[in-house]
C-alpha cells in the first residue's frame, strides 16, 4: 500500500479542503528565496493539484509540476486552458522516469510544499529522491522543502479533528472530513485516517470514502543528515515562512533551503 493515498476521490476534494491557503504568497516567497525571476524554470516536486505551479506561471516563471498521483495531476491539468503549454507543464509517474525523460534539462530551483518528503516511506528512499532532484538542479541553484518537524510532533501530538466545508460554487453540497491520527512514535510515522462524507442537500443523499495518508516524520538532526547524504548544502532551516529564525519544538511545519554547490 502506498504511504499516502491520493486517489481520485481525495483528489476531487483536495482544493476544497485547502481553499484557504494563500498559494500566491507562498509562490512569491519561494521565488524570492530561490532567486526565480525573469524566465527562470522551477520544478514543483509533489505539486498536487497544481496551485503553486499556476501561481509561478502568473509571476512569469516557467514551472513544471511533478506528482506521483495521476489523479492529482489530472486535477491540475484540468485548470490549465492550454494543457502543458510551454510555461506550465505537469507530469506524473515515478521520479526516476520523470528525471530520465527530461533529457538533461536542469531547473533553476525546486520547491516542495506541504510535506511531500514525509510521504516517502523510508529515509533511504528520501535520500534517493533528493539525490535525483539534485541531479536536475543547476549548480548553485536551490531547493525549498517543507516538512513536518518530528521534535514538535513528539511534544504536541496530532489530535482527531472534524471539519465542515461548503463549496462556494455549489452551496447545496456540504462536505465533512473526519481525521483520526494514529501516531507510531518508535517508527516516527503518523497515519492520518480521513473519512470524508459528501452530502447533497438537494437530494438528501450522501457518499463517503476513506483515504489514509502515512507520514514519516524526522527530527531536524535527521533531516540535516539526509541533506548531507544527498550532497545538498543547508543554507537555512526555519519555521515555515520565517527565514533565519531558529527552529524550536513548538513549530510543526519547518522549511529547508538547500543548495547544489557543484
Ligand atoms: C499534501 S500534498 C501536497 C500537494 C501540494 N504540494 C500542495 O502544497 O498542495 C502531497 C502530495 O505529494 C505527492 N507525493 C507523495 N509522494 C510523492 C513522491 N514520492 N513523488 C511525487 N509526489 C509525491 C502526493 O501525491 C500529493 O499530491
Amino acid at each position: 500500500m502506498p504511504l499516502s493515498d491520493y486517489h481520485e476521490r481525495f483528489a476531487a476534494v483536495y482544493d476544497l479542503f485547502y481553499a484557504r491557503r494563500d498559494v500566491a504568497t507562498e509562490a512569491r516567497f519561494a521565488a524570492d528565496l530561490l532567486g526565480l525571476r525573469g524566465g527562470r524554470h522551477v520544478l514543483d516536486f509533489g505539486c498536487g493539484t497544481g496551485a503553486h505551479v499556476l501561481a509561478f506561471g502568473a509571476l512569469g516563471i516557467k514551472a513544471t509540476g511533478f506528482d506521483r498521483s495521476e489523479a492529482m495531476i489530472a486535477q491540475a491539468r484540468a485548470k490549465v486552458a492550454l494543457p502543458d503549454s510551454a510555461a506550465v507543464t505537469f507530469a506524473d509517474g515515478t521520479l526516476a522516469s520523470f528525471c530520465h525523460g527530461l533529457n538533461g534539462v536542469c531547473f533553476d530551483g525546486v520547491v516542495s510544499f506541504f510535506n511531500v518528503l514525509n510521504c516517502i516511506e523510508t529515509p533511504r528512499e528520501m535520500v534517493e529522491d533528493l539525490t535525483l532532484l539534485r541531479s536536475r538542479l543547476a549548480p548553485g541553484a536551490k531547493m525549498l522543502i517543507d516538512v513536518w518537524n518530528g521534535a514538535a510532533v513528539f511534544v504536541n501530538e496530532p489530535r482527531p479533528d472534524v471539519k465542515h466545508y461548503r463549496n462556494p460554487d455549489d452551496p447545496q453540497r456540504e462536505t465533512v472530513r473526519i481525521t483520526v491520527p494514529d501516531l507510531d512514535r518508535v517508527n516516527q510515522c503518523c497515519a492520518l485516517r480521513y473519512r470524508v462524507l459528501d452530502l447533497d442537500r438537494r437530494t438528501g443523499s450522501f457518499t463517503e470514502f476513506e483515504s489514509v495518508h502515512r507520514l514519516r516524520f524526522l527530527t531536524p538532526v535527521q533531516y540535516r543528515h539526509l541533506f548531507e547524504l544527498a550532497e545538498l548544502a543547508i543554507v537555512d532551516e526555519f519555521p515555515k515562512g520565517r527565514p533565519q529564525t531558529p527552529v524550536t519544538e513548538d513549530e510543526w511545519y519547518i522549511s529547508y533551503l538547500v543548495r547544489r554547490d557543484a
